[in-house]
C-alpha cells in the first residue's frame, strides 16, 4: 500500500452522483478547469475521478480500453490535461466481471488493468463491488492492491464495498479509505428502496458510523459516500452534510457540477474553515458526546490540542441551546485528549458564521432546523 497518499482524507470530485453513465472527456476536461476556475483547488480538491462507464471493450489481449466515442483521445491524453492543471485523474472498476453499470470489471485482469492504469496517469483507483458472488471481499481488494503495488505508479485505493463484509476490520492495510455504507440519496433522512438495494439520505448515513470511528486515521478512512453538496438540499442542509462530512474525516469528494454551480454552493464547499477541520493532522473521527431530543453535539480533537466542535439539529423546528462549557467536559479514549476549560481555556471561531468569543462566557445558540453550529477551539 502506497502509505503517504491520505495521510488526510482525499478530496476531488466524482463523477457519478449528478451523471451517472452520461461522461464523456469534455465533461472531464471542463470540470478540471472548473475546479481550478472557481477555487476548489485552492480549497485542496485535487482528485478528478471518472466513475462508472468510462469503459469500452477489451481488446484482443485483454487490455480494457476507454470508450471510443465518449473518450476518442484516450486516457492518457486526458490523465495529461489534468495533470496540466495540478490536479490528478481518478479511474474506476470492480471485482467482479462486471461493473454495477454492467461494463467490463477487473476480475482476472487486476494486474493487467492496474499497469494499463499506471500507463496511463492515473493517480486513484476506486473499486466498486458489483457483481463479485462467491468472491472474498477482504482477499479481491487485496489482490487489487498487491496489482497497484507491482504496477509501481502510487494511486490511490478507494475500496467500495458497501459494509456488509465490514472492510474496517481489514481495511487499513488494505487501501486508503472504504465505504461504509450502501449509495448516499440527496435527501435530510431518506431512504430509497430499489428492491435489491437502497440510497440512504444524510442523516441515515451518519446513524450507521456507529463504533466505526477507531478504524479510521491517517492513510485509512472510512468513507461516507461522495458527497450531494448542490444536489437539490436546502441551504442549510448541504451546510450541515458538509460539516458532518468533514467532523467524520471522511473523505471530501464533491458529486454536483462543478461548472455551473450557483456561488452559495460554491461557499460551502470551499469553507477553509470546515475543510481544515476535516484535513486536520491528527485524523480522529469525531464522535457523538451528548445528545438532547433532536439535538446532538459532536467533538472532534485537532492537533494542537484544538477541537471542533458541531452542534446539529436534526429536526423541523429551531432550537435555543445554551452552550455552557462548564458543562461540556468530555474526553477522548481513543486520542487521549480531554476537553476541560477549567483546564484550558479556548478562544472559538463559528466555521460558517464566523463569528469569535471564549469559553469564558456561556455561548447562546440558535440552530436552525436541518442546520448546524461548527465551533473551531483553539487553546489559549
Ligand atoms: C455503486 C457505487 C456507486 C457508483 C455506482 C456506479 O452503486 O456504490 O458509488 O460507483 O456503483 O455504477
Amino acid at each position: 500500500k502506497f502509505e503517504n497518499l491520505a495521510a488526510t482524507p482525499q478530496m476531488g470530485w466524482n463523477s457519478w452522483n449528478k451523471f451517472a453513465c452520461n461522461i464523456d472527456e469534455k465533461l472531464i476536461r471542463e470540470t478540471a478547469d472548473a475546479m481550478v476556475r472557481i477555487g476548489m483547488k485552492d480549497a485542496g480538491y485535487d482528485y478528478v475521478n471518472i466513475d462508472d462507464c468510462w469503459h469500452g471493450k477489451r481488446d484482443r489481449n485483454g487490455n480494457i480500453q476507454p470508450d471510443p466515442e465518449r473518450f476518442p483521445s484516450g486516457m492518457k491524453a486526458l490523465a495529461d490535461y489534468v495533470h496540466a492543471k495540478g490536479l490528478k485523474l481518478g479511474i474506476y472498476s470492480d471485482a467482479g466481471a462486471t461493473t454495477c453499470g454492467g461494463r467490463p470489471g477487473s476480475r482476472g485482469h487486476e494486474y493487467q488493468d492496474a499497469i494499463t492504469y499506471a500507463a496511463w496517469g492515473v493517480d486513484y483507483v476506486k473499486y466498486d463491488w458489483c457483481d463479485t458472488k462467491g468472491l472474498n471481499a477482504a482477499a479481491a481488494y487485496t489482490t487489487m492492491r498487491d496489482a497497484i503495488h507491482s504496477a509501481g505508479r502510487p494511486m490511490l485505493l478507494s475500496m467500495c464495498e458497501w459494509g456488509d463484509n465490514k472492510p474496517w476490520e481489514w481495511g487499513a492495510d488494505v487501501g486508503h479509505s472504504w465505504r461504509t455504507t450502501g449509495d448516499i440519496y440527496p435527501c435530510w433522512d431518506c431512504e430509497i428502496n430499489h428492491g435489491s438495494w437502497s440510497a440512504f439520505g444524510v442523516l441515515r448515513i451518519l446513524d450507521k458510523q456507529v463504533g466505526l470511528r477507531k478504524h479510521a486515521g491517517p492513510g485509512h478512512w472510512n468513507d461516507m459516500d461522495m458527497m450531494e453538496v448542490g444536489m437539490g438540499m436546502s441551504e442549510d442542509e448541504d451546510r450541515a452534510h458538509f460539516s458532518i462530512w468533514a467532523m467524520m474525516a471522511s473523505p471530501l469528494i464533491s458529486g454536483n457540477d462543478l461548472r455551473s454551480m450557483p456561488e452559495s454552493t460554491r461557499k460551502i464547499l470551499t469553507n477553509k474553515d470546515v475543510i481544515a477541520i476535516n484535513q486536520d493532522k491528527l485524523g480522529v473521527q469525531a464522535w457523538k458526546f451528548m445528545s438532547e431530543g433532536p439535538l446532538e453535539l459532536w467533538a472532534k480533537p485537532l492537533a494542537n490540542n484544538d477541537w471542533a466542535l458541531m452542534i446539529l439539529n436534526r429536526g423541523p423546528g429551531t432550537i435555543s441551546y445554551k452552550m455552557d462549557w462548564k458543562k461540556h467536559k468530555v474526553g477522548d479514549d481513543l486520542s487521549k485528549r480531554e476537553l476541560d476549560i477549567d483546564k484550558t481555556a479556548y478562544r472559538w471561531t463559528d466555521a460558517w458564521s464566523g463569528k469569535t468569543g471564549d469559553t469564558g462566557k456561556a455561548l447562546d445558540l440558535n440552530i436552525a432546523s436541518h442546520s448546524v453550529a461548527m465551533l473551531h477551539l483553539k487553546a489559549k
